[in-house]
């Protein structure tokens, strides 16, 4: 039986009349029949208004590293309520953290907290261009950070207005962006040193920085090539740019110290955000002293009303305590079931005859319903959106959920006997698919 989402539905059309568009993200649009109303999380999954419950793989779109709601982490955050939550002042808590993070994080000599992503990375750009006196940053197609002026550009380009691959025209996001806001945003294709290189000459001592994820995940989960991070590394060095990792996604996933720890590569800043708190709103610069610090010794102003709030901080410190347990033993546990997971999608879509490629790490990857596994964003828009489309509402209807291009996000919650369920569902998805 299909499910039903009367209910759901029912209070989006409420909803809509006093929320404006009846959502407070446009990320959440992306969901059938309309965007749905959940009751409450628990570990793994989510149960929604109409009393469905759906194994859920999209976890907040990344935050819930240790499903919803984790008890210890609730409890925590619990414990502080009554402190109080902002003091436009320290405290302990905020120290306890930054000391941990400094010693656990390879590269950060300093931490400067955020409440979100998006003002993390800005932060990061207003440090870049301070440090070199330079203006100019080096951006990738299909590379998301953040949804304001200055860097909503170049996120999903199509067609002619992105202009040739090897030469991408910057174009904004969104109506409505300052025009002038994108002006320096150098756009290059990822994962391609050469293009990189010439995107250097091409700015001969004008790029302050260059800010990636390190594992495109935003415009298709990729891996980076053997070698590109290195690479990429090396020409800022060699430009005198600094190599910033917006880690907001793969930070604390990719294993307790982010796509860095994993592929080896150390860059000058990295933004965290998302997994770090387990849920709860918080973002972080980490990175070289020297470049951390003219935030005080140059005045390079970077503030916010909520940043290293009490709640935060707290739920922040529970959740470092569990993803270190064991010197971090929760990471091989959940990779091993992101493993069985992944090579189970794949088998199944071998048994029903459906091509697809599963690319990414166990801890999030993607079922790509596309030719060839791509390498950047204009291969990865190549991919067969109806079809990806009809796969997350096909999983959902069997009570697993999935986003519309397919990304798949795993937590600790998952256990083995989530991955069963998961793998039935799938197999069942699939047959409605051909
Ligand atoms: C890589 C990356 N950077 C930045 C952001 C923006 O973070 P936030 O939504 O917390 O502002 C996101 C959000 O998905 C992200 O994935």
């Amino acid at each position: 039986m299909m499910p039903s989402y009367d209910r759901s539905i029912a209070l989006y059309e409420e909803t809509r009349r006093h929320l404006a568009g009846g959502v407070s993200s446009n990320v959440r649009y992306a969901s059938v029949p309309v965007p749905l109303f959940f009751a409450r999380g628990e570990g793994a999954r989510l149960y929604d208004e109409d009393g469905n419950v759906h194994i859920d793989y999209i976890l907040g779109n990344g935050p819930a590293i240790l499903g919803h709601a984790p008890p210890a982490v609730c409890a925590a955050v619990a414990e502080t309520l009554s402190l109080g939550q902002v003091f436009a002042g320290q405290h302990v808590r905020e120290l306890e953290l930054s000391r941990r993070l400094t010693a656990l994080l390879p590269g950060a000599d300093l931490v400067r907290y955020a409440s979100s992503g998006t003002e993390a990375v800005q932060m990061a750009l207003r440090l870049v261009r301070a440090f070199t006196g330079r203006t100019k940053v080096i951006k990738f197609e299909g590379h998301y950070h953040g949804w304001v002026d200055s860097v909503y550009v170049s996120v999903r380009p199509s067609g002619n207005e992105a202009g040739p691959a090897e030469a991408p025209v910057a174009v904004s996001d969104t109506p409505g962006a300052a025009p002038g806001a994108i002006a320096d945003m150098v756009i290059c294709g990822w994962n391609d040193l050469d293009h990189l290189r010439r995107a250097f000459e091409t700015h001969p001592g004008d790029i302050a920085g260059v800010i990636m994820e390190p594992m495109m995940v935003n415009g298709g989960v990729i891996l980076p090539k053997p070698g590109y991070l290195e690479g990429a590394k090396a020409l800022c060095a060699q430009h005198g740019a600094v190599l910033i990792f917006d880690e907001v996604i793969t930070g604390f996933r990719l294993g307790l110290t982010g796509a860095q720890g994993r592929f080896g590569v150390v860059p000058d800043l990295t933004i965290f955000a998302k997994a770090v708190a387990a849920g709860f709103p918080m973002a972080l610069v980490a990175g070289r002293r020297d470049i951390m610090e003219i935030m005080q010794t140059q005045g390079v102003m970077h503030g916010g009303t909520y940043n290293g709030n009490v709640q935060s901080m707290a739920a922040a410190i529970a959740t470092l305590d569990i993803l270190t347990a064991d010197r971090g033993a929760l990471y091989p546990a959940m990779e091993a079931r992101g493993t069985r997971l992944m090579h189970g999608l794949g088998a199944l879509a071998a048994k029903h005859g459906v091509k697809l490629h599963v690319t990414g790490v166990p801890t999030m990857f993607q079922t790509m319903f596309i030719a060839s596994v791509p390498a950047n964003w204009r291969e990865s828009s190549l991919l067969d959106r109806d079809r990806a489309m009809a796969f997350s509402a096909a999983l959902q209807a069997q009570g697993v959920r999935v986003n519309q291009r397919c990304a798949w996000f795993l937590s600790a919650a998952h256990d083995d006997a989530a991955i069963d369920e998961t793998l039935a569902a799938a197999d069942r998805a699939f047959t409605m698919l051909v």
